[in-house]
């Protein structure tokens, strides 16, 4: 990719950007954002450090929108984060107008982009930018399942003692409480996790797992986390950017999907140079769907909030 722009330059937005500089998944990165100077002083800050981590991306901040012209791709960083004690679906209100703003700016200045939300509540925000831009699915998307599964890989590392790089972890549904993580679909070196740790265990992983942000959230009061997001956009990106063919988890529009229609959420997909290509549908077990389905529920009422 020659060009991404950041909308959002909070600090999932600054992270976002520190680390596709540092790995140089694109030639240009735009941080934007409404507040006069902090996107072109964040901006420089991210550049003066490209000779000590040595990179060649190049970082520039604008508060124009008209600067996003020629991205292939615009991450939607912008908006409210929730304050403890707050669900991802507390801040829709106030965020859809923020959303709804960067996609008429995307429409207008970066028609050929692919859009990757990151905002909460991500599955709702998916589903509105999906449809607002009119664009075919394979062009937005939105980034949860990548960190949401990253932590429960986390947790089961720190619970065996075993390499983060055997784990393979699963987590589907909604980015909220009700998310669905997947002890079935989860091994350590291709061994089903069962081995390795009790049921107990493996519930109470799950259970962390989907406290995940509001853990980190309690923790620190005035800031969610940025951090792993940030790690989990790179993800993404760097699939798409060297066109990997990889699959993860990703807010997807379904079509009929997991027996979903007319909603955006955490599914298997395969992510290419041409952005969501693929979902996989697997064969969830009755148990699994409940657990899917119920997750559904609670994202299709905010949909439903949003007409
Ligand atoms: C989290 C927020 C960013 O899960 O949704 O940390």
């Amino acid at each position: 990719m020659h060009k991404i722009t950041i909308a959002g330059c909070g600090r999932v937005g600054e992270s976002t950007a520190q680390i596709l500089a540092k790995e140089e998944l694109c030639r240009e990165i735009l941080l934007l954002d409404i507040h006069d100077g902090v996107p072109e002083g964040v901006a420089l800050d991210i550049q003066q450090s490209a000779s000590l981590l040595r990179f060649d991306t190049r970082v520039t901040g604008a508060t124009d929108p008209a600067a996003m012209a020629g991205s292939d791709m615009v991450i939607v960083t912008a908006g409210f984060p929730r304050k403890p004690g707050m669900s991802r679906s507390d801040v829709l209100d106030s965020n859809l107008s923020i959303i709804d703003g960067i996609i008429d700016n995307t429409l207008r200045y970066a028609p050929d982009a692919m859009l990757m939300m990151v905002t909460n509540p991500v599955d709702v925000l998916t589903w509105r930018a999906w449809q607002r831009s009119g664009w075919p699915r394979q062009r937005v998307f939105g980034q949860s399942g990548a960190l949401d599964t990253a932590r429960m890989t986390s947790f089961i590392a720190t619970q065996t003692g075993y390499s983060v790089k055997d784990i393979s972890a699963l987590v589907l549904g909604g980015h909220g409480d009700a998310m669905v993580p997947l002890a079935r679909f989860t091994d350590i070196a291709g061994i089903p996790i069962e081995h390795f740790l009790s049921e107990a265990d493996i519930r109470q992983i799950a259970e962390r797992t989907r406290q995940g942000g509001g853990e980190i959230l309690a923790l620190k009061k005035h800031s969610s986390a940025y951090d792993s997001p940030a790690a989990a956009i790179a993800s993404m990106v760097d699939a798409i950017s060297h066109n990997r063919r990889r699959i993860l988890p990703c807010v997807g529009i379904l079509d009929g999907e997991y027996g979903q229609q007319a909603i955006a959420m955490g599914v298997p997909a395969v992510l290419d140079e041409n952005g969501l290509v693929e979902i996989i549908e697997l064969n969830l077990n009755p148990e699994e769907q409940a657990d899917f389905q119920r997750s559904a529920d609670l994202v299709r009422a905010d949909i439903e909030h949003l007409a």
